[in-house]
């Protein structure tokens, strides 16, 4: 068991966590900032990005009134107008900040201009990409800079566990306790399973989204939730969890695959079509914006297609389109389909929809600020209230960008103000042995997916929630009994993260009496009159 002092503890090395250490590293030349990441430094929600970062680009075509106006209508009236508004004007000089590191975002042919792409709810071009790799080209970007920064440590392979509180210091703390505050973390060293006390002055949570809650995910496997459930369990505030996005065109395997492999919406904004495996389009049943309505839409006008129909899957046609240009833009997804034995210029492809995005998440101000002290969250993991009920597409790598800049302003002049706390004992492991029997987390895990797949998926209603609810019980009640006799494995901790998470999603679902954005439930389908989150 090592201490370790860092003055700037940040959790996680996605675009989130590496945007917010960089500008850090920067400011305070004679501060640390310790970087810890779960598995590899480049594996996040992040390298997997594929259609790009929206931004007012264009001014003569776009402007910030119709951005704002999009991510709004997305938000399907949910949205806090007041973040829309500072994400969407502040993006643009964060897109700028991010190709001065670096970002080679694709041109125009024989331009200086950038080439940029429509997705699904926008009204222009706003996308700036880099083929079908976005995220890839961002994250590396991100690495190579952050690397330039004697100051910033990146400690991989290292799995963060808890949150300190006061609760470790003997303190009993509950959710409306008001001064709640953070001293750093427990982590798991998987290299040498030593259980490290890390002490900080200011933590920052960058730890991304939760798709591994569900049996088909875009999402690596990575993604389980671990920020939000720390949080949680924490005492700190986390809302609109029931707001979990499914992209409409996940690539169709009937051998099953984790993570599922994305089939970009920037597919469709470049002219690929919605249809059924007879070849007729049927988007013009549920939206006027047909193939490119947002994400809700189209994802629920597939599932409830395949309903009817009694099939696994609905076909994107993209046979039409320029072979040289699509290629060009998608070769990723073209490969892939050819590995798969599918030629999309000759054969439709085979899509379905995947759990890709979580909406909700710990609850923050506009400066990033949770509801505990000294404790901040960006990217994924947060819920800042721009995507509202339902993520405009390609607005959240921006957002990421965007709130890490303004935590980085926010402390800029508190560090001085924290110390490290006195007291803290170390982790805890008495009574606890190695494990016996591993079958019992992997099978709680393929039950969890189960649960939230069937019962708290695309379509819910009362009677699937409350068995969801009941069977969750049962999961988080062995799950604690494990816990409480077991010697801790990164396995374990992502799957009683991801019963929390599937708790909280269920629960706020439960919650919410109407439907809403991503949130639709059989027994109540209208909106109601009054918006509200849903903050547990
Ligand atoms: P991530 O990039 O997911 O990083 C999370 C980090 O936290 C990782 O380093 C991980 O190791 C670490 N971590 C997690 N738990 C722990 C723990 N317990 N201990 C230590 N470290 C931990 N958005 C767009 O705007 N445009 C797109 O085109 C786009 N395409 C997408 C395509 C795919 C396939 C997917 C999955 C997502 C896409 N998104 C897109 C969403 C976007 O990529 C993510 O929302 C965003 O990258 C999240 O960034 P982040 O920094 O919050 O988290
Ligand atoms: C995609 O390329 O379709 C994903 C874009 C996003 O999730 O924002």
């Amino acid at each position: 068991m090592t201490r370790i002092k860092t003055d700037i503890l940040v959790l996680g090395s996605g675009i989130a966590g590496l945007t917010f250490s960089i500008k850090a590293a920067k400011q305070f030349p004679n501060r640390q900032i310790l970087v810890l990441t779960k598995t590899v430094e480049g594996e996040s929600n992040t390298r997997y990005a594929q259609g790009g970062v929206a931004a007012v680009w264009n001014e003569e075509q776009d402007t910030f009134e119709k951005h704002i106006a999009d991510t709004l209508d997305a938000g399907d009236g949910l949205c806090k107008e007041d973040i829309v508004r500072i994400v969407i004007e502040e993006g643009p000089e964060r897109v700028r900040e991010i190709i001065d590191w670096g970002a080679r975002f694709d041109k125009e042919k024989d331009s200086p201009e950038y080439d940029l792409a429509r997705e699904g709810g926008h009204s222009e071009h706003r996308i700036l990409h880099y083929k079908d790799l976005t995220g890839w080209e961002m994250q590396r970007t991100l690495m190579d800079e952050a690397a330039s920064y004697p100051n910033i440590k990146v400690l991989e392979h290292y799995f963060a566990l808890d949150l300190i509180t006061q609760h470790h210091l003997g303190r009993m703390v509950i959710r409306v306790t008001p001064d709640i505050e953070c001293y750093g973390c427990y982590a798991l060293n998987k290299e040498n399973g030593g259980i490290d006390t890390l002490l900080a002055r200011v933590t920052i949570l960058c730890t991304g989204g939760g798709g591994q809650v569900y049996k088909s995910t875009t999402n690596p496997v990575i993604a389980t939730g671990d920020g939000v459930a720390m949080t949680y369990r924490a005492k700190g505030r986390v809302e609109n969890m029931e707001f979990m996005q499914f992209h409409p065109t996940s690539l169709y395997n009937p051998a099953g695959e984790n993570p599922s492999f994305l089939v970009s919406e920037a597919v469709r904004g470049f002219g690929g079509i919605l249809k059924t495996a007879e070849g007729e389009e049927f988007m013009q049943h549920y939206d006027p914006r047909l193939s490119l309505a947002p994400r809700d839409i189209v994802a629920r006008a597939i599932d409830s297609e395949m309903k009817k129909r009694g099939t696994d899957c609905m076909y994107l046609d993209c046979r039409h389109l320029d072979k040289e240009g699509f290629t060009a833009h998608f070769p990723t997804i073209y490969d892939k389909c050819l590995s798969v034995g599918i030629d999309p210029m000759k054969d439709l492809i085979p899509v379905v929809p995947a759990c890709h995005y979580m909406c909700g998440g710990i609850m923050v101000d506009e400066h990033g600020r949770s509801s505990i002290h000294r404790l901040y969250a960006a990217g994924e993991c947060s819920s800042t209230g721009l995507h509202g009920a339902n993520r405009l597409a390609s607005n959240s790598l921006l957002e990421a960008m965007v709130f890490a800049h303004r935590i980085f302003l926010d402390i800029r002049d508190k560090m001085e103000g924290w110390d490290f706390q006195e007291g803290i004992p170390d982790w805890n492991a008495e009574g606890t042995t190695d494990p016996k029997e591993m079958v019992l987390i992997t099978q709680s895990i393929k039950e969890l997916k189960d649960i939230m797949s069937y019962y708290v998926g695309i379509v819910r209603s009362n009677i699937r929630l409350k068995r969801a609810l009941d069977r969750l019980f049962l999961l988080y009640q062995e799950t604690e009994d494990l816990y409480k006799t077991t010697v801790v494995s990164p396995q374990l901790m992502e799957l009683r993260n991801l019963i929390t998470l599937a708790y909280l999603i269920t629960r706020s679902a439960s919650h919410r009496r109407e439907s809403r954005g991503l949130h639709f439930t059989t027994d109540y389908p209208d909106h109601l009159p009054f918006v509200e989150f849903s903050v547990l």
